[in-house]
């Protein structure tokens, strides 16, 4: 919160309990910045919104993320914490902003297309270039209405918002979200040369050097994620956490030394290569090369070594959780401080625009 520090902005939806994906996606950068930058951390409800959640489910699922938030070691005292409704100027440069974008682009961004394929309930592939027609065609079809919202498609929009409402210049995320950075960017630049100014920062993914992240499932598919069932979520007890990985998908094994690998196994070695010690994920290659690996130890390995890191954050949670003054006033503070800094920008962005007062 030192004005001379760059600015850091991310933010994570407001749709379940947090799981490894979000942690090493995102919130493990998070903890590990909030020292050196100036740091804001919000709750994303507004685009939880676009899948038309139950209510009461939403309400629930801010409070659990902020817990989370704190849990994993988001210190209040050194970055801003909120939640996006509490801060309206977003949802207003949300509307100016859109009327800088491209109703094209934004149908082409692959987050869209995948939803609103699962929408439709077409296959999910996102390399059938074939089904852009077909959704194209569902979508303006009258029955599809309800099911694809514009909220969806504007969703790049708002997330742009996020980020520039704030003038971040890092924004840790994972790789599924680095599209939603490039439109950022674009749309940033599309302003800043449209009206002249240098308003915007182009902000960059931030990973520490390293490349974004992907999480995989444990079911053999590329990626952990709330709708895709296959998560290890923060508050798993031991006994479930285990029974989860012990599941997990594999192979027959390797018949011949340095046989290829695998997607269900790459996919342990990747989660094994985030949360194990080098030398034990090397041991482990080593014996699928020289074909003497069983994958129940490794996964036995694998389930320790997630829980040494999961299980200190499920203690705090559970900790944390039913302390709603606290909660309540780290939200009320950090919505005033990223209210404070959004209504500065929004001013400055319609001045620019043209919406200015002379009564
Ligand atoms: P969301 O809620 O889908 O995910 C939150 C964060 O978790 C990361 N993540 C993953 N990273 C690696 N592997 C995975 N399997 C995995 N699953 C999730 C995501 O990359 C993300 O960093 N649009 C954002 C929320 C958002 C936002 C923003 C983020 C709204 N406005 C502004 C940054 C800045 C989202 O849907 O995240």
């Amino acid at each position: 919160m030192d004005n001379n520090k760059e600015i850091v902005l991310s933010g994570i939806r407001s749709t379940g309990n947090l799981h490894l994906g979000n942690y090493f996606g995102a919130l493990r950068n998070f903890v590990k910045m909030q020292d050196d930058y100036d740091c804001r951390f919000f709750i994303a409800d507004l685009h939880a919104l676009t899948t038309n959640p139950d209510p009461d489910e939403l309400h629930a699922n801010v409070k659990n993320i902020v817990t989370e938030y704190l849990a994993a070691g988001i210190d209040p005292e050194k970055a801003t914490i909120f939640v996006q409704s509490d801060v309206p100027e977003i949802s207003e440069l949300y509307l100016l902003l859109n009327m800088h974008v491209g109703i094209g682009e934004l149908m082409r961004t692959t987050s869209f297309k995948d939803k609103a394929r699962k929408a439709l309930g077409l296959k999910n592939d996102n390399t059938a270039d074939e089904d852009d027609d077909k959704i194209e065609q569902q979508i303006i079809g009258a029955d599809s209405n309800k099911r694809v919202n514009a909220g969806l498609l504007t969703y790049p929009t708002l997330m742009a918002v996020d980020i520039l409402i704030q003038k971040a210049h890092k924004v840790p995320v994972g790789k599924d979200q680095e599209q939603h950075l490039e439109l950022t960017r674009r749309f940033a630049r599309r302003f800043n040369s449209f009206y002249h100014t240098d308003l915007f920062p182009e902000p960059t993914n931030y990973n520490f050097g390293a490349a974004a992240v992907k999480v995989p499932g444990l079911d053999g598919s590329g990626k952990m994620g709330k709708s895709e069932g296959n998560c290890l979520y923060l508050i798993d007890d031991e006994k479930v956490l285990r029974k989860k990985v012990m599941r997990a998908m594999t192979d027959e094994g390797p018949k011949e030394p340095n046989s290829p690998v695998s997607l269900p196994v790459q996919n342990l070695f990747t989660l094994m290569e985030l949360t194990s010690k080098p030398e034990v994920v090397r041991n482990f290659k080593d014996a699928y090369a020289n074909c003497s690996i069983r994958y129940g130890d490794l996964k036995k390995q694998l389930a320790e070594d997630i829980l040494a890191i999961t299980l200190p954050i499920r203690e705090r949670i559970l900790e944390l959780r039913n302390d709603d003054a606290y909660i309540g006033r780290v939200l009320r503070e950090g919505g005033e401080r990223a209210r404070y800094y959004a209504a500065q920008t929004l001013r400055e962005a319609k001045e620019i625009m043209g919406i200015r007062k002379f009564y």
